[in-house]
């Protein structure tokens, strides 16, 4: 509910909503959401026919630029995009610098930061050149960072990107490959990682997008406000929540996958103890990107020859969870986050990179909202109204009287 502040100020009654859970922003043209009926559009197109028959840049372009490119746009939007993979020779050494094992996000976070000091000539948010290049350099780099970080982690050696690849098949083998081998790309590996970035690339006003926007407002760069985004996304609420999930199915696995007393154990709302990927502030059903997941997460694992048995558990947990009132009654569904983490498990990548993934899909929707907010005459400077509960006014205590 939304209870009405005491406070008065010059432009009227403030509104108090903690956690803005009535509070629009902005307005926008990128992505519709009705959380009640479980759908997802973005520009209009559904989830579902996106997910079916687009490609993950083709869904980046369409999130920028506001409509799906003609052949030869999206052909110039990927050779532009592959022309920009490489990070300068003096961003790789970063990678020296971080402890071994430093969690990827933070260190993602850094790196694009730290675009701001390497391309300097194209930080000006309002001159549209310079947002283009500043759009494709992000979009290009942030998988070779991302394979960087967890290479560095694993400690093997860093590989330069193949640009006669896709993009999702070049951060495959910066991931996995190694240096002087032919790297075999498995194509329905590429098509399922495909799939999930496209599920994750625009979720509207999202903490971590809210985050790129407000940072944005202050006429910040892009690639500095985008840095932010990756540090709200990390949080065990937000984008981190797909690391959580494993950890979560992982310690039920070692406790004998006793998935009923840990259902008493989140209804009794022991601290640190939640369902986590269950549940959403808009999606009060079942999220549609996690129906997609499900779908899909038999068929991937399948096909990568991977049993993995928390799968199952996974499956087992949600039906005990939808079928319990404490579940039905706050509209508790499984969110996107509940399958992807098994999904990335079986291709290879260790749970503390899975939120590393989702920065990398999450990325064309971030720049899309921090490009609208740009361009939209009416945006203002970010700057929440409060009200204040504190003390009232008082005299200066000195040291000795206190
Ligand atoms: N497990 C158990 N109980 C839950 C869960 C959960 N995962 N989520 C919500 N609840 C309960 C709350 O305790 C609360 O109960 P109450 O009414 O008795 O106090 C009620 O449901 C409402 O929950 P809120 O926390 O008020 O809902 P809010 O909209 O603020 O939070 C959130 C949404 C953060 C996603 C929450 O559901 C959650 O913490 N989920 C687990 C983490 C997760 O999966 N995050 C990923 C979100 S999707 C994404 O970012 C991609």
């Amino acid at each position: 509910g939304l209870e009405i502040g005491k406070l008065l100020s010059t432009e009227g009654v403030v509104t108090l909503d903690p956690g803005y859970t009535n509070t629009g922003s902005t307005t926008s043209k990128i992505t519709y959401i009705d959380g009640d009926a479980g759908i997802l559009r973005y520009r209009g197109y559904p989830i579902e026919q996106l997910a079916e028959k687009s490609s993950f840049l083709e869904v980046s372009y369409l999130l920028i630029h506001g409509e799906l490119p003609s052949k030869d746009e999206l052909q110039a939007f990927t050779d532009r995009i592959s022309r920009h993979t490489l990070l300068h020779e003096d961003l790789k050494r970063f990678f020296d610098g971080f402890p071994r094992d430093a969690h990827p996000m933070p260190v993602l976070s850094s790196a694009v930061s730290a675009l701001s000091t390497f391309y300097q000539d194209s930080l000006d948010p309002f001159n549209k050149d310079q947002v283009e290049l500043s759009t494709v350099r992000l979009l290009a780099k942030l998988p070779t960072i991302a394979a960087y970080a967890h290479r560095k982690s694993v400690g093997q050696p860093l590989l330069y990107p193949d640009n006669s690849m896709t993009l999702v098949e070049n951060f495959l083998r910066m991931c996995f490959g190694f240096p002087a081998e032919p790297y075999e790309v498995n194509p329905k590996l590429a098509k399922a990682l495909d799939l999930l970035f496209i599920l994750h690339a625009d979720h509207e006003q999202n903490c971590s997008t809210s985050t790129v926007r407000l940072v944005g407002s202050a006429h910040t760069n892009l690639f500095a406000s985008v840095s932010a985004g990756i540090h709200a996304l990390a949080g065990p609420l937000h984008g981190g929540a797909n690391s959580a999930v494993l950890e979560m199915l992982d310690a039920i696995q070692a406790d004998g996958g006793d998935i009923k007393s840990f259902v008493k154990r989140v209804k009794d709302k022991e601290p640190g103890v939640k369902l986590m990927g269950f549940g959403h502030r808009v999606y009060k059903n079942y999220d549609p990107r996690a129906a997609i997941v499900k779908a899909t997460a038999d068929d991937i694992l399948n096909e990568l020859h991977v049993t993995d048995p928390r799968l199952e558990l996974a499956k087992e947990l949600e039906q005990v969870a939808l079928t319990d009132d404490y579940f039905i009654s706050r509209k508790l569904y499984p969110n996107v986050d509940f399958y992807t983490g098994l999904i990335y498990k079986a291709m290879g990548f260790p749970t503390k990179f899975f939120t590393v993934l989702f920065a990398i899909g999450r990325l064309p929707g971030w720049i899309a909202q921090w490009r609208e907010m740009i361009e939209d005459p009416a945006s203002k400077i970010g700057r929440p109204r409060q009200v204040y509960v504190g003390e009232t006014e008082r005299d200066y205590v000195p040291m000795d009287k206190r």
